[in-house]
C-alpha cells in the first residue's frame, strides 16, 4: 500500500491563511481579525448601520472566519452555527410538514437520532438508504423528495458515495431538490462536494477544521445565493450561532489544516498498514486500501484520506474493551480530527442512539474499533496500537 500521489486544490494554503482576512477591515489594520465580543453595533440614525447590527444576526469575527470557509472549499458562502448538527438543523428547517428527507443509513449517530426522533415529529418523512449504490437513491426519490443527505466517507464503516453520480441523478428528477454533503471526515482540503453538483457542502468544524480539540461548531458552505439568503434567515430566526471568541479560535485552527491533514494522512496510513498485517485483526477498512469497496470512487473524488480508521478486532465486546483500556498515546474518547490520536467504540459510545437492528445491518458490532489518528509521532501510535492489541488477545 502506497500514499496516492494527490494534488492539493490550487490555491488552498493561500486561501486559508488570507481570505476573508484582510487587515482593510479594521480601522487598526490588525493582521490577525480581533475578537469582536459586543452583542450589538451602534447605528448612525435609526436602521442605517455599518454592516452590522446585532451579533445574532451578524458578527465581525465570524463573518472574517465565514468567508475564508467559503474560499478554501471553492464556494461563495459560508454560514457558521454552534454546532455541527446546529447546521444539519438549520437546513432541515428549509423543509415544511410532508416532505420527504433521503439519508444514508450510515450516516453519523447524532444526524440519524435529528431525522428520526427530532425531524420525524414536524411532519417530515425520512428514508434512511445506502447511498453507496446510485439506484437505490433513484428508486427512493419521490414527488415530494425535498432533500437528500449524504455523508461520505461514512462515519464509522468508511463507506463512500458518488456524489457526482448522485447529484446527476437527483437533479435529473428535481433540480429543487437539495444536495448536501456532510463533509467532516474529509475536511475542505480533501475534498470539494460543490465542484462534484452538491448544493451544500455541511460541516462539523469541531473536527479537522478546527483540529484542536477545544471548539464544537458547524457550516454550511454553498454557491447560490437564494439558498443562502434562506439559510441566511434561518441563522439569525432560529438563532444557532456561534460565539466570536469560538470563531476566531476556528479561524486559527484553519491556517493549518493543510499542514495538519498531511500529517493525518500519513499517520492514518502507516497505522492502517500496521493493523491490516496484524493477526490480531479481523480486517482494517480505509479508504486509501485497495481492498475498499468503493476505492476507485474515493481516487476519484478525493485529494488524499485523513487520519480516520476504522478496524474489527478479533472477538467481540470482551476484547475492544480490552485494548481500548490499555492505549496509552490514544485516548479512549469521542470525538475526531484533533492534533491527539483518540479511540472510541461507536455501538455503545457514538453510534449507541442508532437502534440496534439498524446498527447490526450497518455492521457497527462490538468488534468495531474507531480510530482518530492524530499527528503525533507515527512510531509512538503504532508501539501504543502494537501493545494494546498483545494486551486486549495476549
Ligand atoms: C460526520 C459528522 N457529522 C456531524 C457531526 C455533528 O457535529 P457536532 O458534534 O459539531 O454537532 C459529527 C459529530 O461527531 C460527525 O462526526
Amino acid at each position: 500500500m502506497a500514499a496516492e500521489n494527490f494534488k492539493p486544490f490550487p490555491g488552498f494554503a493561500t486561501d486559508a491563511i488570507h481570505a476573508g482576512q484582510e487587515p482593510e477591515q479594521w480601522k487598526s489594520m490588525a493582521v490577525c481579525p480581533p475578537i469582536s465580543m459586543s452583542s450589538t453595533f451602534k447605528q448612525t440614525a435609526p436602521a442605517e448601520h455599518a454592516g452590522f447590527e446585532y451579533s445574532r444576526s451578524g458578527n465581525p469575527t465570524r463573518q472574517c472566519l465565514e468567508k475564508c470557509l467559503a474560499a478554501i472549499e471553492g464556494g461563495k458562502h459560508g454560514i457558521c452555527t454552534s454546532s455541527g448538527l446546529a447546521a444539519t438543523l438549520t437546513v432541515t428547517h428549509l423543509l415544511s410538514a410532508g416532505d420527504h428527507i433521503i439519508s444514508i443509513d450510515d450516516v453519523y449517530g447524532g444526524t440519524n437520532r435529528y431525522f428520526s426522533q427530532c425531524a420525524s415529529k414536524f411532519g417530515l418523512e425520512i428514508s434512511f438508504i445506502d447511498c453507496t449504490v446510485v439506484e437505490n437513491v433513484q428508486n427512493a426519490l419521490k414527488d415530494n423528495t425535498k432533500l437528500v443527505w449524504m455523508e461520505t466517507p461514512t462515519n464509522p464503516t468508511m463507506k463512500i458515495v458518488d456524489i457526482a453520480a448522485i447529484s446527476k441523478v437527483v437533479k435529473a428528477k428535481n433540480p429543487e431538490i437539495i444536495v448536501v454533503v456532510d463533509n467532516t471526515f474529509m475536511s475542505s482540503y480533501f475534498q470539494r462536494p460543490l465542484s462534484l453538483g452538491a448544493d451544500i457542502s455541511m460541516h462539523s468544524l469541531t473536527k479537522y477544521m478546527n483540529g484542536h480539540s477545544d471548539v464544537v461548531m458547524g457550516a454550511l458552505i454553498l454557491n447560490c445565493d437564494k439558498l443562502n439568503d434562506k439559510l441566511r434567515f434561518l441563522q439569525n430566526a432560529l438563532g444557532p450561532v456561534p460565539s466570536p471568541f469560538d470563531c476566531f479560535l476556528v479561524n486559527r485552527g484553519l491556517k493549518t489544516l493543510h499542514v495538519r491533514m498531511k500529517e493525518h494522512m500519513a499517520n492514518g496510513f502507516a497505522v492502517a498498514k500496521f493493523l491490516s498485517e496484524s493477526s490480531r485483526v479481523e480486517k482494517v477498512i480505509h479508504p486509501g486500501l485497495p481492498s475498499h469497496p468503493q476505492y476507485e470512487i474515493g481516487k476519484k473524488q478525493m485529494r488524499g484520506y485523513s487520519g480516520m480508521v476504522t478496524f474489527f478486532i478479533k472477538g467481540g465486546m470482551k476484547e475492544s474493551r480490552a485494548f481500548l483500556k490499555a492505549v496509552k498515546v490514544f485516548t479512549l474518547a469521542e470525538s475526531l480530527g484533533g492534533f491527539e490520536s483518540l479511540c472510541e467504540l461507536p455501538s455503545v459510545q457514538t453510534h449507541a442512539s442508532v437502534p440496534a437492528d439498524q446498527r447490526e445491518k450497518l455492521g457497527i458490532t462490538d468488534n468495531l474499533i474507531r480510530l482518530s489518528v492524530g499527528i503525533e509521532d507515527v512510531d509512538d501510535l503504532i508501539q501504543d496500537i502494537d501493545q494494546a492489541l498483545k494486551a486486549a488477545i495476549p
